[in-house]
C-alpha cells in the first residue's frame, strides 16, 4: 500500500512535469546515451567560411588583379566595363574605352569622357576633341591613321563621364590607374602624353600642368609628356603658344626615339 501511494505521488509529480504519455515499463536515462545523439547536420558539419578580409575588398587590389588578368586589350576593355565598383560609372550613359590606332608610337591619355564622349562611346569627340585633332595634324599625326608612325592612340584616365564634367575623385582615379597602367602596357606606346592635371595626378603623384608642362617624365619605363588639356587651351587661347612648343618636342622626340 505504502508503494501504491508513493508510485501515485511519483506518476502526478511527472504529469505535473509535463509526461502526457507512458512509453515503457521501466525508466530510461536519455542523458547516458552518447550514441543515440542526433549528427551534426551537413551545413553545420562543414567548416566556417573563411572571413572577408579588408584586402579582399579594397577596390584597387580588385582592379589590379582584374587588370593583371587581361591578356590584350579586348579582354581589358571587358574587364574594365564589367568593374562596378567606381560610383561614376552609374551616372554614365556609355562605357568609354580607346579611340585610335592601337600600337600606335604616341598614346594620349586625358582625364574623362565628357558629354559627347558619353553620348558616342569614344574619347575626344567633342570641342576639345576637336582642337586635339587639329594639334595632332600640325605634327603629322592622325587617330584615324593606320600607320603605327603617324597614328594615334587615346584613352582617357576614366572611361566613364563624371556627374556633371566634375573632376574625378581621388578614389576613382586610384581604382582606374591599374586599367590606365595595364592599358599603357598593352598598347605600348614609344611616347606617352598626359593631357592636364588629371593624368598627371594619376601617373605621377603630383600636379600642377603650368610648371611641369614641356618637361619629359619617365611613366611605367617610357618618355611621358605632361601638355595642356585641349579644353583649357579652348579657354586660355594665349596657352596654345606653349601648347605649339610641346607638339613641336613631342615631334622631335619621336624623329629622335630609335
Ligand atoms: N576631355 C577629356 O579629358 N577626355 C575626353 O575624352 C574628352 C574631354
Amino acid at each position: 500500500m505504502e508503494s501504491y501511494w508513493s508510485d501515485l505521488a511519483l506518476l502526478d509529480w511527472q504529469v505535473e512535469l509535463g509526461a502526457v504519455d507512458a512509453i515503457g515499463d521501466a525508466p530510461v536515462d536519455r542523458t547516458a546515451l552518447e550514441a543515440v545523439k542526433p549528427a551534426p547536420k551537413a551545413a553545420e558539419a562543414k567548416a566556417p567560411p573563411p572571413p572577408v578580409t579588408t584586402e579582399a575588398l579594397d577596390p584597387v587590389r580588385l582592379a589590379r588583379d582584374a587588370a593583371a588578368a587581361a591578356a590584350d586589350l579586348e579582354a581589358l576593355a571587358k574587364a574594365q566595363a564589367d568593374f562596378d565598383l567606381c560610383e561614376v560609372k552609374r551616372g554614365a550613359r556609355n562605357f568609354v574605352f580607346s579611340d585610335g590606332t592601337p600600337g600606335a608610337r604616341v598614346m594620349i591619355l586625358g582625364e574623362a569622357p565628357g558629354a559627347n564622349e558619353d553620348r558616342v562611346g569614344k574619347p575626344f569627340v567633342g570641342e576639345a576633341g576637336q582642337l586635339l585633332d587639329r594639334m595632332l595634324a600640325a605634327i603629322g599625326l592622325d587617330r584615324a591613321a593606320q600607320d603605327p608612325g603617324q597614328g594615334v592612340y587615346i584613352t582617357n584616365v576614366l572611361p566613364w563621364r563624371p556627374p556633371g564634367n566634375a573632376t574625378p575623385g581621388k578614389a576613382d582615379v586610384a581604382m582606374m590607374v591599374p586599367f590606365v597602367e595595364r592599358h599603357v602596357a598593352l598598347a605600348a606606346p614609344d611616347v606617352l602624353v598626359l593631357m592636364g592635371n588629371t593624368p598627371c595626378g594619376a601617373m605621377l603623384g603630383r600636379q600642377g600642368i603650368t610648371r611641369m608642362r614641356g618637361t619629359w617624365v619617365e611613366v611605367l619605363g617610357r618618355p611621358a609628356l605632361p601638355m595642356f588639356h585641349p579644353a583649357y587651351l579652348l579657354r586660355n587661347t594665349a596657352a596654345k603658344r606653349e601648347a605649339w612648343a610641346d607638339l613641336l618636342a613631342l615631334k622631335a622626340k619621336l624623329r629622335d626615339m630609335p
